[in-house]
């Protein structure tokens, strides 16, 4: 399956296929040098198919986890870039999650302003929702994400049968994504979600993710109106989430969900949360949540966008004062 994305610097496609990581070479142009990024969690033989393929590689191993996401781990993909002389026509291509990803792409768009990027990404969460958007970038000074640059890869090579060494954890947590643009936009993947998703019906639901991301973004590139829409359940998940939860980003993002829909869907989420090991409740204080809610980039002034979900497959955003927004979710915490 071939999903082509246009943006405004060009288009490319995402390539969904089993398999498809052995055919690199016949995809993609390795016919060049390629500087391949990975980190220490994502098996050597992800990355080795792309660097047997590719006519002259370098690889960079970066030790896994968000604290890799920084300014020390981009400058040393930038002096490799340089000390092996990469020129504009050579490439980066990223081989794991959306650390990797992220990261890698930033590089690409900065160095010689502006290089190929290739970005394979072997996670549930790089596959349904990262890898789509062109959005690079790495933390800084304790924010995330505040250091990046729109900047849509040359194609985006998705094999689902990466998925197979994830663990569960990290399996569950990206769907908590998928299964966010499932709630807002897609009834049938819904559906899916009820009846069970698991690593062998999980290239549907990469699909739809897709789909429905990569509409939003061509609608939005550069998150000014629609592609808020991809925020579901972010308000209160970044809350969580930056409360020293203990949680990952998709299970705070479950979390955040159940408090932005109406009751009857609020029970279908919960039950699907529950059937893929996700929490639909955290230690986190309410204080907490409202010191967080505050100082989140999203509350402008003190008014906030949140997205609701009345029913399966629909959303509206909801502009509030963000008083009046803590105080309707102070009202059902953790009930
Ligand atoms: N650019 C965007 O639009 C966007 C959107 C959402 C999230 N993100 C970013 O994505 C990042 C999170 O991505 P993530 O959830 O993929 O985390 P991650 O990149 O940290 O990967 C999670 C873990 O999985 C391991 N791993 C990767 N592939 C594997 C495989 N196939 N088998 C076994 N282990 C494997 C990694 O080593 C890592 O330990 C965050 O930095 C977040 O900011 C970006």
């Amino acid at each position: 399956m071939k999903i082509p994305v246009k943006t405004a610097l060009g288009s490319y496609d995402i390539i969904i296929e089993r398999g498809t990581l052995n055919e690199v070479k016949s995809i993609l142009n390795l016919n060049r040098k390629v500087l391949i990024v990975t980190d220490d969690g994502v098996p050597d033989k992800y990355f080795k198919a792309v660097a047997d393929a590719a006519y002259e590689s370098l690889i960079i191993v970066i030790p896994q986890g968000e604290k890799s996401k920084n300014i020390d781990n981009y400058k040393r993909i930038i002096d490799a870039l340089l000390g092996a002389d990469f020129t504009r026509s050579d490439c980066v291509v990223a081989v794991g999650g959306g650390v990797v990803g992220d990261m890698a792409g930033f590089a690409a768009a900065t160095y010689m302003r502006g290089i190929d990027f290739y970005n394979i990404p072997t996670t549930v969460l790089s596959q349904v929702d990262s890898s789509v958007g062109g959005k690079t970038a790495i933390d800084f000074g304790g924010y995330k994400n505040v250091v990046g640059a729109f900047y849509p890869p040359k194609a985006v090579i998705i094999d689902p049968e990466t998925l197979y060494t994830l663990d569960e954890r990290q399996f569950s947590n990206g769907l908590s994504e998928a299964l966010k643009m499932a709630a807002t936009s897609d009834v049938e993947l819904f559906n899916l979600f009820e009846k069970g998703v698991s690593r062998e019906n999980i290239d549907e639901v990469i699909i739809r993710s897709i789909k429905i991301k990569s509409a939003v973004v061509e609608n939005d590139e550069r998150e000014n109106g629609l592609r808020r829409v991809l925020n579901f359940g972010h308000t209160i998940g970044h809350a969580i989430e930056s409360s020293d939860s203990g949680l990952l980003h998709g299970e705070c993002v479950g979390i955040g969900m159940l408090y932005m829909c109406s009751p009857d869907v609020q029970k279908r989420i919960e039950k699907i949360l529950n059937n893929l090991g996700l929490p639909t409740k955290t230690d986190v204080k309410f204080d907490s949540i409202r010191d967080a809610v505050i100082h989140d980039k999203k509350a402008a002034g003190d008014m906030i966008i949140t997205v609701f979900v009345s029913e399966v497959g629909s959303f509206e955003f909801k502009s509030e004062k963000t008083d009046d927004f803590l105080s309707q979710i102070e009202g059902k915490w953790q009930k």
